[in-house]
């Protein structure tokens, strides 16, 4: 299937829209309600077995918090994610507490889907997210202590954008999403 430029117009908003900003306005505070919705919009996520096999820690400026995950951001992040109005730590639970049992074959999986659902309603909100693992993993963990099982997976940073995206983004086609796995 060649690129069909009608599909890629006719494109939800909410997905068309989406965008990784590089630079937050540092005056768009993220409120009770929209850290609420966007919570519930991950809570509501599918999962396998319903296991919900995900765990947030939010922190938003002048917050305590704040400083606690800040101090561990790369400076490749530090640069843009200090200025978001929201940082959101993802957990998955991957394993059954004190065991090596799995807890979810799909926990990561489940995960991300969570974390899909929550940056669509961002955009609802007029909120844009950046999604990000440049941050210090040991040093966070030791900082937060999740409960055995749970990991540290990735941060949100979320807020007003303060640049629009660039017109270089690129994705593959879709004839390679459905080429790619096999053997010609
Ligand atoms: C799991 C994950 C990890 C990412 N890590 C980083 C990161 O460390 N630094 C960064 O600038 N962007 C990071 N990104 C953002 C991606 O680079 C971005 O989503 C991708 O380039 C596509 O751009 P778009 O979101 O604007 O469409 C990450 C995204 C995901 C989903």
């Amino acid at each position: 299937m060649r690129r069909d430029p009608e599909l890629s117009a006719a494109l939800h908003p909410l997905l068309a829209g989406r965008f990784s900003p590089s630079r937050f306005d540092p005056a768009g505070a993220v409120d009770d309600r929209a850290l609420g919705l966007l919570l519930e919009a991950a809570r509501w996520a599918p999962s396998a077995g319903n296991s919900q096999p995900w765990g947030f820690f939010t922190s938003r400026p002048g917050e305590p918090d704040h400083e606690r995950v800040v101090r561990h951001l790369a400076p490749s992040s530090a640069r843009w994610a200090t200025d978001a109005g929201l940082l959101v730590v993802t957990l998955t639970r991957r394993f059954v507490e004190d065991t090596e049992l799995l807890y979810s074959e799909f926990a990561d999986y489940d995960l991300g889907q969570a974390v899909a659902h929550l940056t669509l309603q961002a955009e609802a909100l007029g909120l844009a997210s950046h999604q990000f693992r440049a941050f210090d993993l040991e040093g966070l963990t030791k900082e937060l202590g999740p409960k055995p099982g749970w990991a540290i997976v990735s941060m949100i940073a979320l807020g007003k954008a303060a640049e629009e995206p660039l017109a270089t983004r690129q994705r593959r086609s879709v004839a390679d999403l459905l080429s790619a796995p096999w053997a010609p």
